[in-house]
């Protein structure tokens, strides 16, 4: 069982994921109108990930007999001025994310709520491994911003992700 603070939190969890999917689909949206088919694979991948982190967040508190309520999910921006402002975007929206789980780590400390810091672990590191991805891909869309060949070849190395 969890608390009802803590099904809360994990719901609005839940609208979070959902969101990120949303902004980083909405991010691929346009990065496929500008033939960045690469990194647009790679946001495709993302969002489709932040599904699954909503999933997870859902099994868990079904599981734990809390209860489940969908929320309407806010619009994300729609365009974008380049590929560097997308990436900085998504570095900050991760750190807004890991802010966010940390929050409801520290709840589950408060609440002697051993079983939900456990499930909570995975999402801990997947935080710093989210983190890392969007920091190194920043810096190098950086230095492929200053020369279009260079870009195209990054682009072409994203469309490469898993
Ligand atoms: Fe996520
Ligand atoms: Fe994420």
């Amino acid at each position: 069982m969890i608390s009802k603070k803590m099904e809360k939190i994990m719901n609005e969890q839940i609208n979070k994921e959902m969101y990120s999917a949303y902004f980083y689909l909405s991010m691929a949206t346009d990065l496929r109108e500008k033939y960045f088919d690469g990194f647009a694979h790679f946001f495709e991948h993302q969002a489709q990930e932040e599904m699954e982190h909503a999933m997870k967040f859902y099994e868990y508190v079904n599981e734990q007999g809390g209860r489940i309520i969908l929320e309407a999910i806010e619009k994300p921006q729609t365009s974008f001025k380049d590929v560097e402002e997308i990436f900085d975007l998504s570095l900050k929206h991760e750190k807004f994310v890991t802010q966010s789980i940390n929050d409801i780590y520290a709840l589950a400390v408060k609440e002697n709520d051993f079983a939900s810091m456990q499930m909570l672990d995975w999402f801990i590191k997947e935080q710093i491994e989210e983190e890392g991805n969007m920091d190194k891909a920043l810096h190098m869309v950086r230095m492929a911003a200053k020369a279009p060949h260079a870009m195209m070849m990054l682009d072409a190395q994203f469309g490469k992700r898993e």
